[in-house]
């Protein structure tokens, strides 16, 4: 998958996406045949245990985005910018943008904020293609008021729908709608030429994003409304783990298929 094609799936059938933090979750992803992996910062919640999206840097970005971009084959795989990469200065967002491409990531993904279409414009004029997000941007969660749907009056409704066109202005090539209203997701859909992704945002969306520990089961400290549960993994795996305990305990494992032999000669030799 490239950006170009990504380009072209708007109008002609809805673009998957979902987020992934390492190798074999990676692999399995790509070869769900899921169109865009993003390695998004909601690792700090679902991978790290850290209460903010916030509190993670370039350093942990850019190891888990070794790892995916490891396993990937197929999809286009976007690095997510933490906080820290972007908000100080273009100069240092434009450096921090290109160490993901240099990894093999394909593109990156950048939260609204005050400066977003300056920091933008200068990364897509340093080669990189970059994918907006406005509507609940989690980084700056404190500044609209918390977790909260985004664009629910007209003005501010007005205001995501400015936004989306001055980012496909600035060059964008797809951006994500979080927590919107799906009447107004489906306007910015219908506005823009590139495609929307949506999450809490609508079915009207080109596209469709979840964070992957959401939709597997994997993560259950707390579970947005927008969120649908595909599969809940994390008791099958916790009974696994149980099974095994169990086993060991009682002998039962490790049985003879998982031993290792040595001939009867060596050991009368011993
Ligand atoms: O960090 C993330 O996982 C995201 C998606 C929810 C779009 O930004």
């Amino acid at each position: 998958m490239t950006v170009k094609d990504i380009l072209l799936l708007k109008g002609k059938r809805k673009i998957t996406m979902l987020t992934a933090y390492d190798y074999p979750f990676a692999s399995l992803v790509d070869k769900a045949g899921i169109d865009i992996i993003l390695i998004g910062d909601s690792l700090a919640n679902v991978v790290l245990g850290l209460e903010s999206t916030k509190e993670v840097g370039m350093t942990e970005m850019l190891y888990h985005s070794k790892a995916v971009c490891r396993a990937v084959k197929q999809a286009l795989v976007i690095g997510d910018m933490p906080y820290e990469s972007y908000q100080a200065h273009p100069d240092e967002a434009v450096k921090n943008a290109r160490r993901f491409i240099d990894i093999g990531c394909a593109a990156i993904k950048l939260e609204w904020f005050e400066k977003c279409l300056e920091v933008t414009g200068e990364i897509i004029k340093a080669g990189i293609p970059v994918m907006g997000h406005i509507g609940l941007t989690p980084q700056t969660a404190d500044k609209l008021g918390g977790f909260k749907v985004q664009g629910k009056d007209a003005e501010a409704a007005k205001r995501l729908i400015e936004q989306a066109q001055q980012l496909e202005k600035a060059g964008c090539f797809a951006i994500v709608l979080e927590c919107v209203p799906d009447r107004i997701a489906a306007m910015v859909s219908v506005k823009l030429k590139i495609p929307t992704i949506g999450i809490g945002a609508g079915a009207d969306c080109d596209g469709q994003v979840l964070v992957m520990h959401d939709m597997l089961g994997l993560f259950d400290r707390y579970r947005p409304k927008f969120v649908k549960q595909f599969i809940n993994l994390g008791p099958m795996v916790q009974k696994a783990m149980e099974e095994y305990k169990e086993e060991v305990i009682s002998g039962k494992f490790p049985a003879k298929e998982h031993c290792f032999t040595i001939s009867k000669e060596e050991l009368e030799k011993l």
